[in-house]
């Protein structure tokens, strides 16, 4: 049955759709629809359906989002979701998939928000950051990486370690999913895309945007697979740029020009000229004022982590979009080349690493002259 108002289709377990999928259970929905776990009866295999709001917005979107899933199938890139068929349901878009595991949210949430180890954070991230790059290589902008939009391919495990379970995906594999708000980058609108959290400044800005913002998103995501956190936890869009000044320091200036000249942005009287900083709005709440002083610096909340890492979220969070890596370079970063922990847990490279990260965010020492540097006294 249908929602009238809002579209949504709200299937009770049992009912078939399109004399094929049998559905099971509600697996969660979001924007554009819900996603069912359904029984194939022709395959004998569970998969997940995704139906769309019967709204022509999403209708459309959800034709974009197909669209792109079919693009990228002859990649058989094994990180982004698969699509395995799609049909019309009574005016909603269906579109079929495996049935996966859980969330990146949900696996943090599992753990107790604790954030995995080092190890698991490299393997985990490269598999969604390879998904990220699948979707570059088709010259488009995913706009929306999220824990949500992360899944483990297979059912999480638990292992006990040290008298403690940990519940991880099997192997280290995740699938990037949700590529319904994909965009082409030369087709690209200033709207205001990506979740909140996950929102770079150029967003915010009303600046354009290109595959760097997908970058930064995935950084948010790499902080928040080692802590376990949220790095920007806000609701405001001035008390989130203020959030970034405390980590990052000032926002460049010429980016205050842009947004100023381009006037998308209703938020730019916040920003203070002479000192060049964001100051509180007036609507501000309390909420917001604690969560802006319990903000550190990226250095202090990745304290006693490997500099490589430091350095590379780091990287991966520069306020100017130019000057953060693209992801063929996140991925070739010396932090997916260290070594694993010894057995002890000892990072052996922590002192030799602290003076070049702080020349780093010193600004006195350039990204080449980094990786050259780690390629001489490195492994
Ligand atoms: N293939 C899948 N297997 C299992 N659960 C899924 C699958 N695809 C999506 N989900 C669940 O449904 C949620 C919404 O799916 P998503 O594609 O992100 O839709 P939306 O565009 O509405 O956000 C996901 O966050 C996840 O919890
Ligand atoms: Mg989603």
């Amino acid at each position: 049955m249908t929602n009238k108002y809002e579209g949504y289709y709200s299937g009770k377990k049992g009912e078939m759709l399109n004399n094929q999928y049998q559905i099971q259970k509600e697996l969660g929905s979001g924007t554009f629809g819900s996603v069912f776990q359904c029984i194939d009866k022709q395959r004998s295999k569970y998969v997940a359906v995704k139906i769309l709001r019967a709204i022509d917005k999403y209708y459309e979107a959800g034709q974009a989002e197909l669209k792109t899933l079919i693009q990228i199938r002859p990649l058989s890139c094994q990180q982004v979701v698969e699509v395995l068929d799609y049909f019309d349901f009574s005016g909603h878009l269906c579109i079929v998939f495996p049935l996966y595991g859980q969330t990146l949210l949900e696996l943090l949430k599992a753990n107790e928000f604790r954030g995995y180890n080092i190890d698991w954070t490299r393997e985990l991230s490269k598999s969604f950051l390879l998904g990220i790059q699948a979707v570059h290589s088709l010259s488009k902008v995913h706009t929306d990486i999220k824990p949500e939009n992360i899944m483990s391919k297979g059912k999480p495990v638990s292992t006990t370690v040290r008298g403690r379970v940990f519940v991880h995906p099997p192997g280290a594999d995740l699938v990037l999913i949700d590529l319904g708000s994909a965009v082409e980058v030369d087709k690209r609108k200033p709207v205001l895309v990506c979740t909140r959290q996950y929102r770079p400044p150029e967003v915010m800005l009303g600046l354009d945007f290109d595959y760097k913002l997908d970058v930064w998103s995935a950084g948010c995501c790499m902080f928040e697979t080692i802590t376990g956190r949220t790095l920007f936890r806000t609701h405001n869009t001035v008390c989130h740029l203020m959030q970034i000044q405390k980590i990052l320091g000032k926002m460049p200036v010429n980016m205050y020009q842009q947004a100023a000249q381009l006037k998308r942005c209703k938020e730019i009287d916040s920003y203070d000229l002479q000192t060049g900083l964001w100051c509180f709005p007036s609507n501000y709440d309390e909420f917001e004022k604690q969560a802006l002083a319990g903000i550190k610096t990226i250095e202090d909340e990745l304290e006693g982590n490997k500099y490589s890492l430091i350095h590379l979220i780091r990287w991966m969070l520069r306020w100017d979009p130019n000057e953060r890596p693209t992801i063929q370079q996140v991925l070739e970063h010396p932090f997916f080349n260290d070594p694993p922990r010894d057995t002890k847990g000892i990072q052996t490279d922590a002192d030799d690493w602290k003076d070049v990260i702080d020349a780093f965010v010193n600004g006195q020492v350039s990204e080449q002259d980094f990786i050259a540097w780690w390629k001489k006294v490195g492994k």
